[in-house]
C-alpha cells in the first residue's frame, strides 16, 4: 500500500475530523499516502480529492461536521457511477479506501469491492448508533448529550408553565439517541421505532400523572416511530386527553454539530489508526470496531444485514423511573 484514501459519507457526525486526522497521521508515520476524496462517494466519481499532509489537520479534532465534507450519492449506486470511481481510483494510484460513514456507506463499499476488488475498511460514523460490530459508532457520544441538554432546558420551561412537551430526536431507523437522552433527563416515556407505540396508554398513564399532581411532562420521540414524528404523536394524544397545554420541539439537526465529546474524539482516533493499520496489514472488507473495549472487525455484508437494536430492559427502565 502506497496511497490510501480517506473519504466521509452519508449524514456527517461529530468526531469524523478527529478520524481523518488519525488516518492521516497514521498514514504519514507508516509511510503512506493519504489522499482526502470530497463529499464521499460523489467526490470519488468526479475526482475531487488532494494529497493530505499532516499539517492539513492540524487543529480540528475539536471541531464538528468534517473538512472532506459528505454527501449521499445515488449515482454510486448505478454501475456507471462505480465505474466512473473505479477509474478515478486507478488514475490516482489509489490502493485502498478509508471509508467513513453508516450502513448506507459500507453497502456501497461492499458492491464496490466485490466489482473492483479494491481493498476498503469500513469506520463507523453515524449519531445513530445503529451498527452492529461495534459497541460505539463515532458521533453517537456527542449527539446524546447535545440531545440531553436541549432536553435539560426544555423540562426547565415545561415545569414553568405545567406543560407536556413532546420531544422530537434523531433516529430515522433507530431509537438509541432518544432512549439514552430520555434516561438521562428523566422523560415521562420514550418512543421508539424497535417497540410498538400505544397511544391509549400513554395517555392513561399522563392521567394516572395528572391524578398524581403531576403537572408536567416530557415524552422523547424518535423521528422513526411507526405512529409519526412528535407533532403526529402529540395531536393523537390532544384527541384523546385536552388537559395539558401541549408544545412539541423537534430538535433536528442541531444534534449532528457541535464539539465532539472526549469519548468521540478517543473512538475516532483509535478507529483511524487502527483502519490505516489494518488496511496495510492485508485486511479489508470490513467495518472496524469496537466492542468490551477491543478493536473488532466486521464484514461488510454483517454490518449492513444486522441491526442492533434497543435495550428492552432499558425501555423499561423509563417506565418504572418516569
Ligand atoms: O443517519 C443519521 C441521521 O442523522 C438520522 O438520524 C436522520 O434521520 C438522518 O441522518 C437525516 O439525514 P439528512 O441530514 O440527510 O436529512
Amino acid at each position: 500500500m502506497k496511497r490510501i484514501a480517506v473519504f466521509t459519507s452519508g449524514g456527517d457526525a461529530p468526531g469524523m475530523n478527529a478520524c481523518i486526522r488519525a488516518v492521516v497521521r497514521t498514514g504519514i508515520k507508516l509511510g503512506v499516502e493519504i489522499i482526502g476524496i470530497m463529499r464521499g462517494y460523489e467526490g470519488l466519481i468526479d475526482g475531487e480529492m488532494e494529497l493530505l499532509q499532516s499539517h492539513s489537520v492540524s487543529n480540528i479534532i475539536q471541531n464538528g461536521g468534517t473538512i472532506l465534507q459528505s454527501a449521499r450519492s445515488e449515482r454510486f449506486k448505478t454501475v456507471e457511477g462505480r465505474k466512473q470511481a473505479y477509474e478515478q481510483l486507478k488514475n490516482h494510484n489509489i490502493d485502498g479506501i478509508v471509508a467513513i460513514g453508516g450502513d448506507g456507506t459500507f453497502s456501497g463499499a461492499s458492491v464496490f469491492m466485490k466489482e473492483f476488488k479494491i481493498p476498503i475498511i469500513g469506520v463507523p460514523g453515524t449519531i445513530d448508533n445503529d451498527l452492529y460490530g461495534t459497541d460505539y459508532t463515532i458521533g453517537y457520544d456527542t449527539a446524546i448529550n447535545t440531545a440531553m441538554w436541549a432536553l435539560d432546558n426544555i423540562k426547565d420551561t415545561a415545569n414553568a408553565h405545567n406543560r407536556l412537551f413532546f420531544v422530537e430526536v434523531m433516529g430515522r431507523d433507530s431509537g438509541f439517541i432518544a432512549l439514552r437522552s430520555g434516561i438521562a433527563t428523566g422523560a415521562e416515556a420514550v418512543l421508539v421505532p424497535e417497540s410498538p407505540t400505544e397511544i391509549d396508554k400513554l395517555v392513561e398513564m399522563l392521567d394516572e400523572n395528572y391524578r398524581n399532581k403531576k403537572r408536567s411532562s416530557v415524552i422523547v420521540v424518535a423521528e422513526g416511530d411507526e405512529i409519526g414524528g412528535a407533532f403526529k404523536i402529540a395531536e393523537e394524544v390532544k384527541k384523546r386527553n385536552s388537559i395539558y397545554d401541549t408544545k412539541v420541539t423537534v430538535l433536528g439537526h442541531i444534534q449532528r454539530g457541535g464539539r465532539p465529546t472526549c469519548m468521540d474524539r478517543v473512538l475516532a482516533s483509535r478507529l483511524g489508526l487502527e483502519a490505516v493499520k489494518a488496511l496495510i496489514d492485508g485486511v479489508s472488507g470490513v467495518m472496524i470496531g469496537q466492542i468490551h473495549n477491543n478493536i473488532s472487525y466486521t464484514p461488510f455484508e454483517k454490518a449492513t444485514k444486522y441491526h442492533i437494536t434497543v435495550n428492552p430492559l432499558l425501555l423499561e427502565m423509563v417506565n418504572i423511573l418516569a
